[in-house]
């Protein structure tokens, strides 16, 4: 496994769950240094006791040499970051450099897998590298196997996916993917490699587009006095349409989503297509990310000066990872327009401080809630869920919560006396506990 991040990682230790030796690979030194000595580097709900418990089996080691993870591996997975370039391409250097480094210690048959999340005809690429560094097909084979882990459920999302998908150009590789993938049980999608290259993109893309759909609609909603998790319950009982990635809020972050979207949108373009329909995807989820911000600034008129506790930093609850967090646009904006920002989140807040050093970091959401004019809630921690209403009313200085995750109970918040306001749910104000006017309609 050339890659020990989050997909590196997870992806490799299942392996070895499933009986397989594995060898997992990084450059970075640090990373590996941490793994040998029984640390983790990321959060993973599950996974530092995988980890533990198939080391000591000796079914996964930890390395820095690719040339031993090469020399010593039938099949060996392309696990490397794919990051965002500036005009929103896929970065495919590491991928380029795994790929000569394979070439140059390959020493007799090896499969060489894509997991990581490429663009479609990376396999061509790999391909030419490979022929010009001398390598055919009979020495180095090329073969796709997207990944569809989430993070904060990877190790389930791995081990009982919907299906696995295989791109391949021979039998002989199919038969050391089937094998590999063997216990797993679920459909295998076996296609050639550019089918299940798109495969991977036009799933995540489908995702986005389906979370930037509901947050059109909340907007509609917001405009008519609807509710949208209401709408969402409606629509996903539709078994054609299905009731995940339809939850209205502050948009979708994380490193994946909005990366391959931008990615799929510049490989169209490349081939002669104008995807627009992701475009407005993306437009849609950019505008959905401060609205929050404009929320609570129109409820307590000015935000200058304002204390706002923000609770949530990860792109998502059950994992520390912050790349594209929506909160990190968000505490930008508060602090722009002049608030004084209390955060808080049970993993995430360490990484945080590399980013935001003079904000104050508070251990539980109360603290953070002490003397606040207002509560953002970006990331819905099942602590978050949990919290004592009534204490959070008394700690606050003004009870106004701006929810970005329709997390607490709209009618429940206005009994305990909160000013709240959600996306795409009438607003409520204490006392009356009915609806009030929409503070904002479309984000300007
Ligand atoms: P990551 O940044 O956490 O890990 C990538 C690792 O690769 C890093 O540790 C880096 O040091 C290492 N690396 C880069 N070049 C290397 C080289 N030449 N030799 C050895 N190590 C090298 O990234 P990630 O989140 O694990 O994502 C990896 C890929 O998987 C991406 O393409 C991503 O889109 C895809 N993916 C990610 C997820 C997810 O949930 N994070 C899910 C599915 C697919
Ligand atoms: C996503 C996909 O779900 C995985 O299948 C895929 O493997 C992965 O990307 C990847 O390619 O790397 P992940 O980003 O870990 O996984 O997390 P998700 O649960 O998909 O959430 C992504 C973002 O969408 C989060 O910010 C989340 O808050 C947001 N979201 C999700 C919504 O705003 N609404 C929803 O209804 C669902």
């Amino acid at each position: 496994m050339i890659g020990t991040g989050y997909v590196g990682l997870v992806t490799g230790t299942c392996f070895a769950e499933l009986g397989h030796r594995v060898i997992c690979v990084d450059m970075d030194k640090s990373k590996i240094d941490s793994l040998n000595a029984g640390g983790i580097p990321i959060y993973e709900p599950g996974l530092k006791e995988l980890v533990r418990k198939n080391r000591k089996l000796k079914r996964i080691r930890f390395s820095t040499s690719i040339k031993e993870g090469v020399e010593a591996s039938e099949i060996i997975f392309i696990a490397v970051n794919t990051p965002p370039l500036p005009d929103g391409g896929a970065d495919l250097s590491f991928v380029e450099a795994c790929t000569r480094e394979v070439a140059q210690y390959a020493n007799g048959y090896k499969l060489l897998v894509e997991k990581s999340t490429v663009p479609v005809q990376t396999g061509e690429r790999v391909k030419q590298t490979l022929a010009m560094l001398g390598h055919s097909a009979n020495n180095i084979e090329v073969a796709s196997n997207p990944e569809f882990l989430r993070e904060g459920s990877a190790i389930q999302d791995f081990l009982k996916p919907d299906r696995i998908v295989v791109g391949v150009q021979s039998k002989k590789a199919e038969k050391h993917l089937r094998e590999l993938y063997a216990k797993i049980k679920c459909p295998m999608v076996v296609t050639d490699i550019n089918s299940a290259e798109l495969i991977k993109h036009a799933s995540n893309s489908f995702l986005a587009l389906k979370i930037s759909y509901i947050n059109a609609i909340s907007h509609i909603c917001e405009k008519v006095g609807a509710d949208v998790s209401r709408v969402a319950e409606g629509m996903g009982l539709d078994s054609r349409i299905g009731k995940s990635f339809l939850s209205a809020g502050i948009g979708y972050g994380g490193s994946c989503f909005p990366k391959d979207v931008s990615a799929f949108i510049k490989i169209a373009e490349a081939n002669g297509y104008d995807f627009s329909l992701l475009k407005k995807t993306e437009e849609i989820n950019v505008d959905q990310r401060l609205l929050v911000v404009k929320k609570m600034e129109q409820a307590l008129w000015t935000l200058k000066g304002k204390v706002i506790a923000v609770l949530g930093l990860a792109f998502k609850p059950n994992t520390d990872d912050l790349r594209n967090a929506p909160a990190i646009d968000i505490i930008r904006e508060l602090l722009a327009r002049g608030a004084v920002v209390k955060a808080c989140d049970p993993v995430a807040a360490e990484k945080t401080k590399a980013l935001f050093p003079k904000i104050e970091y508070c251990d539980t959401a109360l603290e953070a809630a002490q003397g606040a004019h207002g509560l953002l809630l970006v990331t819905e921690w099942a602590d978050f869920r949990k919290l004592n209403l009534a204490k959070l009313k008394s700690a606050m200085a003004t009870p106004v919560v701006v929810d970005g995750r329709n997390m607490f109970d709209p009618l429940q918040m206005a009994q305990k006396g909160f000013v709240y306001h959600s996306i795409g749910r009438p607003a409520v104000a204490r006392l009356d506990a009915k609806p009030v006017k929409p503070l904002v309609g479309k984000p300007s």
